[in-house]
């Protein structure tokens, strides 16, 4: 996202509406990666109720070498699956 836009809450609106969807066509739990360099990913997704499950050594690019993946996962199940559209 445009440096300029964020931190309005653009973010946690489009997660919070995937998430949503997801739990709507049956998605149990919802997994992501991120890289532990992203400090602000890692304060939205935590902030979300993500938890740290585990981490991909060397899994990303990263200038000169490679860099890990932080694994996360939210359970999704406590939302009803047929909840308002
Ligand atoms: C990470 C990113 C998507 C967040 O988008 P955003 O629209 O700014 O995030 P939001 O405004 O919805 O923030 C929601 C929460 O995330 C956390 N957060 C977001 N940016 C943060 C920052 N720079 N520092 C600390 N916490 C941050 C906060 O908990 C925030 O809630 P608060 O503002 O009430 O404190 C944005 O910084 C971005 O586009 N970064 C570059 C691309 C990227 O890293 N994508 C994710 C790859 S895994």
């Amino acid at each position: 996202m445009a440096p300029d836009l964020r931190r309005r809450g653009v973010a946690r609106a489009l997660l919070t509406m995937l998430l949503l969807r997801a739990r709507r066509a049956g998605t149990l739990h919802a997994f992501l990666e991120v890289r532990p360099s992203n400090a602000p990913a890692m304060a939205l997704y935590e902030s979300m109720g993500f938890q740290r499950i585990g981490l991909r050594r060397g899994y990303y690019q990263a200038q000169g070498g490679r860099e890990d993946a932080i694994v996360y996962r939210k359970a999704l199940d406590w939302l009803p699956a047929d909840g308002p559209q």
